[in-house]
C-alpha cells in the first residue's frame, strides 16, 4: 500500500493523464488519423513536464512504437497508431498514460466518431456502466473478484462478453506491478481489498465472443470474431469509504466516462 504522499504524487499526474485523454478526444472526427492523435498525445506530454508511458514500452516482439493506444473497433487493446483515416460510424479507445513527479497515471475512453449506430451506442454505454460498477465494487474489507463479478453480471446480462485475455492492474511508481485485476468472476482471486492499494480497472467487453487473436505485431488485439470491443479505464485509489478515481479531468463535461453518465439514453 502507498503513503500518502505518493497518493497525492498519483492524485496530480492522474489529473494530467485525464485532462490529456478529454484533449485528445476533442480532436476525434471523420477523417484524422490515429497518427495525428499520437503527435498530439507527444506534444501534450511533453507540455505536462511529462514522459509518455507507452513510448518504448517493453513488449513480446517490439517494444511499443508509439506514446497513446488508438483501438478501433474490433480491436481490443493495444492498436498502434498509424495512417488510416478515422471513418464516419467508427468507435476508438484512446488509452493514455502518463508518468510525472515519479509516478504513472493510467485511463482510456471510448469515443464516436460522427454518427454511430444504436448496437455500438449500446456496446459502449454498458461498457462504462461496467467500469463504474467495478469502482463501486471496490471497497475496503471486500475480495478482490467482487469487482470482476459486478463487471462481468453486467456485461453478460447485456448480451456481452468479458475479455480475459488483459487485465487491470497495480501501478504507482511502475507502470504495471504483478497485483492482476480480472473483469470477470475469479474464485481464487480472493485478496482482500485494502486502503491505500492503487490499480487500474479496465473491462474490455465485446459484441460477440470474448476469445482474442493477436496481429504480428506482437501488440494489437482483435476480437477472435471481428465483433465490436469497448472499453474504459480508470486509475484508482482505495480510501477507507471506498475507490477514489486518480483519473478526474479538470473538467468533466468533455470526457464520455461522464458525459455519457448524464446523456438521455
Ligand atoms: N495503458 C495500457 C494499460 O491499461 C498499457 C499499454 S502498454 C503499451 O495497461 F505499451 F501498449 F502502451
Ligand atoms: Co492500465
Ligand atoms: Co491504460
Amino acid at each position: 500500500s502507498k503513503s500518502p504522499e505518493i497518493i497525492e504524487r498519483m492524485r496530480r499526474t492522474g489529473r494530467e493523464a485525464a485532462d490529456t485523454l478529454a484533449a485528445l478526444g476533442q480532436m476525434i472526427r471523420p477523417g484524422i488519423t490515429t497518427e495525428e492523435i499520437d503527435i498530439a498525445c507527444h506534444e501534450m506530454a511533453i507540455a505536462r513536464n511529462s514522459y509518455p508511458s507507452p513510448l518504448e514500452y517493453p513488449g513480446m516482439v517490439d517494444p511499443f512504437p508509439k506514446s497513446v493506444c488508438a483501438s478501433v473497433n474490433e480491436v481490443i487493446c493495444h492498436g498502434i497508431p498509424d495512417d488510416r483515416p478515422l471513418a464516419d460510424g467508427d468507435i476508438i479507445n484512446l488509452d493514455v498514460t502518463l508518468f510525472k513527479e515519479g509516478v504513472h497515471g493510467d485511463t482510456n475512453a471510448t469515443f464516436f466518431v460522427g454518427q454511430v449506430d444504436e448496437a455500438s451506442q449500446r456496446l459502449v454505454r454498458v461498457t462504462r456502466e461496467c467500469l463504474e460498477l467495478g469502482i463501486e465494487a471496490a471497497k475496503p474489507g471486500r475480495p478482490l473478484n467482487e469487482i470482476g463479478r459486478a463487471i462481468q453480471d453486467h456485461a453478460e446480462a447485456a448480451g456481452f462478453g468479458v475479455v480475459r485475455d488483459f487485465v487491470g492492474h497495480g501501478i504507482g511508481q511502475q507502470f504495471h506491478t504483478d497485483l492482476q485485476i480480472c473483469h470477470y468472476y475469479h474464485p481464487r482471486q480472493t485478496d482482500i481489498i485494502e486502503p491505500g492499494m492503487t490499480f487500474t480497472i479496465e473491462p474490455m467487453i465485446t459484441a460477440g465472443s470474448w476469445k482474442i487473436r493477436m496481429w504480428d505485431d506482437g501488440w494489437t488485439a482483435v476480437t477472435a470474431d471481428g465483433s465490436r470491443t469497448a472499453q474504459f479505464e480508470h486509475t484508482l485509489v482505495i480510501n477507507d469509504d471506498g475507490a477514489e478515481i486518480l483519473t478526474t479531468p479538470s473538467d468533466t463535461t468533455t470526457h464520455p466516462y461522464w458525459a455519457l453518465a448524464s446523456a438521455p439514453v
